[in-house]
């Protein structure tokens, strides 16, 4: 194997590395109107999974001038409803440029006034997250977005994402498990068949490479 070749290998795992941060859509009831964390830190290449929890949530991205509004291009996963446990959907976007926070909303009906909102490396100083709470519920307008579902990052349902075969199985009892788990449990179920799909696919390069 050519030191290139070895440089290459170790390039692709080095992306590997980026993180999944989960946030939860919806609070541990119904009525909880809030994203859980409300800010995360992520670098670039980071992924954020936003996992939908009851009754009926979105997320979309606006700025923290106009936190109930769309931002222009911003992204949006559309309604996802569930009645009782973590939706089979989730939406992942992707992390491009750290130095620039990223701000989001629920559209669903006063969700937003409500102080369901949340950040992505919103600064600890200045535009903090909690100011952007703040605004939130003194926003006198709300408007969705009129895009597509799905826009600006990757709308994904867990029952079909997963590949045929032998994978089939733990991505059953993973789903199983998330309907009955905490939001915590259910995340790490779910991660857990990412990071074996994951796996499978280094595993896979790995040998392409030899
Ligand atoms: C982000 O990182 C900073 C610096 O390490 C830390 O002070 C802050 O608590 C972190 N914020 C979150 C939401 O994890
Ligand atoms: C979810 O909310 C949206 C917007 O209010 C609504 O159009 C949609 O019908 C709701 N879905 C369900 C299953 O209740
Ligand atoms: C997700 O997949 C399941 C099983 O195929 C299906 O019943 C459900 O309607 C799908 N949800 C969406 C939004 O496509």
């Amino acid at each position: 194997m050519h030191f290139s070749t070895i440089f290459a290998a170790f390039a692709v795992v080095g992306s590997a590395l980026a993180v999944d941060h989960t946030v939860r859509v919806g609070g541990q009831t119904a009525t909880d109107l809030v994203f859980e964390p409300n800010n995360i830190n992520a670098t670039k290449g980071d992924t954020v999974t936003f996992h939908f929890w009851p009754k009926n949530h979105s997320v979309a991205q606006s700025t923290f001038a106009k936190p109930c509004e769309p931002m222009d291009s911003g992204f949006w996963s559309g309604y996802v409803a569930t009645a009782s446990g973590v939706a089979m959907e989730t939406f992942m976007i992707t992390v491009n440029d750290p130095t620039k926070p990223i701000w989001f909303y629920c559209t669903q009906g006063k969700h937003c006034q409500s102080g369901m909102v949340g950040a992505i490396n919103a600064p600890a100083t200045g535009n903090t997250v909690d100011k952007f709470v703040t605004a939130a519920k003194a926003a006198t307008v709300m408007t969705p977005p009129s895009s597509v579902a799905g826009t600006g990052g990757m709308l994904m349902n867990s029952t079909t994402m997963m590949p045929s075969g032998s994978a089939g199985s733990p991505s059953s009892s993973a789903s199983g498990a998330a309907a009955s788990a905490t939001g915590t449990g259910a995340a790490s179920a779910l991660e857990i068949n990412k990071n074996v799909a994951f796996t499978g696919l280094l595993g896979m390069f790995a040998y392409l490479m030899m």
